[in-house]
């Protein structure tokens, strides 16, 4: 089947934009359920210690309090699948709230107020009085560092670090250009408009529709069924919308079990919502200290490359993520050591959140390349050139495609780098410092194995469904024209569901895999319809397609026409009433190539361009310009697109500049737990950012040649940002963010 390309490829906005404008797109705590009632949780005062007792009495004495629900009283029916792991669970025992009175971070939830309306939760919280048995709390990575470890077990999709290749300590000896340095990586939260939030609507007889804020629903449902021992068809998950979430929202949160269990016990709708401040007691990008040691020939040449990781994650679970892995695989370097340790604190296990592991990986990778670039007196662009990786030494694969010179000559070009005077404090305007960085972006090109459904109405009009999730990223839009063009369906005709169990299952929306897992489900699922239809118009008599193939037919304006010859043609209309029928529909699933992924390195590459103008006496910068050249592979929609490396390039900014959750080590908490003081960029810290998109065609990542971009856009942008504060300063600074008080 030839398909069109009229929607394809071009720039289309989001067809869920009106409903989420105009404020009728509900998300998980507005959804309406009768007789609802409220849940509000108390967060722990202490990070570590046990709760020695619960005094709830004068919160049950308050009139319209309906229920404390406590480690004391918690449903028994739950955790009945004691090591129950949802489908991104590290490895390790899930946190199982109320399950005892151990307390082992900070905010834990430790009791549940249900009442009539949110204000009596509310106020029935403050209630409550907890007593504790405190212990001095561990959360200082630093203080930790020594006790590292390598996690015994490695968790499902993440690679450990692959195998040395040569004497990296020994290269680096004899190395005439050498350099070693530390780089830090602070905590960020991914604070998304919308905080953690369940509605469950009690439907009477143990049946429950859930609307969770989740990034795939179909990980609710899982986690729902084995802790509380139910079934998938008494269970059923519904959350068309997500307002962002950045990987905070992969694994169902304590707000989903809570809400589960107060519903179950009272037998009742119970709605639960996180405040600003209990999303700091969740999932977050770990502090990670890392040690980039690089050396090289006089031209540059690298010869050897060591880069070492310690991250912390919590006492009971080991999380992990890639970071020292772009390392081995970004440029070509014959000896390279690589190593990844995790240090266990009483703090909320990490979470993954954009791009988990290479924001922090590549950061002081690209930072060390810029120091590198310094001490041998080569342009930074230059250096990277000259240590282009053409394959994948790291795994020992070939690419299955990497366009990065593409993106390094586009986006050098469209930022003027040739410009650039090499000297630190070069370049200045009035009592502004001007500094040009660059950096390179990586990220992992994915696909999963999806399935959908497509469905053709005699009317004209197509629906295509599953259950993954639209995290405001475009994928309403991009599936939909997708279908459109299968089809020959205008995208006004076309509507797309998502977010629901009762769909045809995708995989959880994260990793930047989702337009090509379930992109190429529906357009397989288009395919099979196609296939039906024109089974169904060979029947017509005299059809003039009696011996049309599919292959040499295309779908265009409600009719399916002979590609070579498209007077020759049948009305999709009336295929479907020679074959008797209203509507066509298929389902059809999509898997990974097992081939491509045993042989072949899949990932998106990007040379980011950053500049930054810094108040002298001040040490204000701004960022007044990017650039972000992008190799993804083949684009579906220019302008969901070019969003996604907007939104990665601004929260990369925030990264660099910005977003830092600051522990207490006296008393193990984050303090900034608000948008007063955990800063995130806002429009007056946003200037110029512009997108290439480099010609770049894959064939092997996906059926539809997609990569994905949920990711890469933020990949980068903080070691660009670094490496111009040092081009515009000449000083140095290897921790992110980079705040005021490093910079003076
Ligand atoms: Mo993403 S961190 O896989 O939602």
């Amino acid at each position: 089947m030839a398909t069109t390309n009229l929607h394809v490829g071009t720039a289309q906005s989001r067809l869920d934009g009106p409903a989420k404008v105009t404020g009728t797109a509900k998300y998980a705590a507005e959804f309406k359920a009768a007789d609802l009632a409220y849940g509000v949780v108390v967060s722990s005062a202490i990070t570590r210690g046990r709760i020695s007792a619960i005094d709830a009495a004068a919160a049950l004495a308050v009139p319209g309090v309906i229920q404390v629900f406590t480690h004391e009283n918690r449903p028994r029916t739950a955790w009945l699948d004691y090591n129950y792991r949802d489908q991104v669970a590290p490895p390790g025992s899930p946190f199982r709230a109320l399950h005892g009175p151990e307390i082992s971070f900070g905010g834990q939830p430790v009791a549940l107020v249900v009442a009539e309306s949110f204000d009596l939760a509310r106020h029935g919280a403050s209630l409550i009085r907890v007593t504790y048995e405190e212990e001095v709390p561990n959360t200082d990575l630093a203080k930790n560092r020594e006790a590292a470890y390598v996690p015994p077990k490695k968790r499902s999709g993440i690679k450990p670090p692959p195998d040395p290749r040569g004497d990296a300590e020994g290269a680096l000896a004899a190395a005439p250009i050498t350099l070693r340095h530390e780089y830090k990586q602070a905590v960020e939260h991914h604070n998304p408009m919308e905080p953690h939030a369940t509605t469950v609507v009690w439907e009477g007889e143990g049946k429950l529709t859930i609307h969770d804020k989740i990034q795939g629903v179909n990980n609710t449902q899982g986690y729902v069924c084995s802790v509380f021992n139910l079934k998938p068809d008494d269970v059923r998950v519904i959350s068309p919308y997500v307002g962002g979430a950045f990987g905070s929202g992969l694994r169902p949160q304590y707000q989903l079990f809570l809400a589960v269990s107060a519903a179950l016990d009272l037998k009742r709708s119970v709605r639960v919502v996180l405040s600003r401040d209990q999303m700091f007691t969740l999932g977050y990008r770990p502090e990670t200290i890392q040690t980039v040691a690089l050396g090289a020939d006089e031209d540059g040449r690298l010869q050897a490359l060591l880069h070492e990781a310690v991250a912390g994650t919590s006492t009971f679970e080991d999380y992990q993520e890639s970071v020292v892995n772009w390392s081995g695989l970004l440029y070509h370097c014959p000896n390279v050591t690589l190593g990844y340790k995790l240090a266990k604190l009483d703090t909320y296990t990490p979470a993954d959140m954009r791009a988990p592991g290479a924001v922090t990986g590549v950061f002081a990778l690209e930072v060390a390349m810029d120091e590198l670039a310094c001490a041998t007196g080569i342009d930074p662009l230059e250096l990277r050139l000259r240590n282009y990786a053409e394959r994948d030494e790291g795994e020992n694969k070939d690419f299955t495609s990497k366009a990065l010179r593409a993106c390094y000559a586009e986006g050098a070009a469209r930022f003027g780098w040739a410009r650039r005077t090499a000297e630190p404090r070069s370049m200045r305007e009035g009592r502004e410092l001007i500094g040009w960085g660059m950096a390179t972006g990586v990220w992992e090109a994915f696909m999963m194995k999806s399935s959908a459904r497509a469905r053709l109405s005699i009317d004209g009009s197509l629906e295509v469904a599953c259950s993954t999730a639209d995290l405001g990223t475009g994928t309403y839009t991009i599936l939909a024209q997708i279908g459109a063009d299968a089809l020959g369906v205008p995208i006004g005709r076309v509507r797309t569901q998502l977010g629901d169990t009762a769909l045809p299952e995708a995989p959880l929306a994260g990793g930047s895999w989702t337009a090509a897992s379930s992109g190429a489900a529906v357009e397989l699922a288009c395919r099979a319809v196609s296939e039906q239809l024109l089974a169904f118009a060979r029947r017509i008599d005299e059809s003039p397609l009696a011996n049309a193939d599919l292959a040499h037919v295309t779908f265009v304006d409600g009719e399916i026409r002979l590609a070579s010859d498209p007077s020759v043609r049948v009305a999709v209309a009336d295929a479907m009433h020679a074959g008797g029928v209203e509507t066509v529909e298929a389902t059809e699933t999509a898997k990974p190539s097992l081939l491509t992924s045993l042989r072949y390195a899949a990932y998106t590459h990007s040379a980011v361009f950053a500049e930054v103008r810094i108040d002298e006496e001040l040490g204000v910068v701004r960022v007044t310009r990017v650039v972000s050249a992008v190799a993804a592979g083949k684009i579906l929609n220019l302008k969901t697109a070019r969003s996604q490396i907007l939104g990665g390039v601004v929260m990369g900014i925030g990264a660099a500049l910005e977003e830092e959750s600051m522990l207490d080590h006296n008393v193990g908490r984050f303090m900034n737990h608000n948008f007063g003081e955990y800063h995130v960029p806002v429009n007056a810290d946003i200037h110029d950012i512009e997108v290439i998109f480099v010609d770049e065609h894959d064939d092997k990542v996906s059926p539809i040649g997609v990569k994905g971009l949920g990711e890469i856009g933020i990949v980068g942008t903080a070691a660009a940002i670094a490496n111009a504060v040092h081009h515009a300063t000449g000083k140095r600074i290897r921790e992110i963010p980079i705040t005021l008080d490093k910079i003076i």
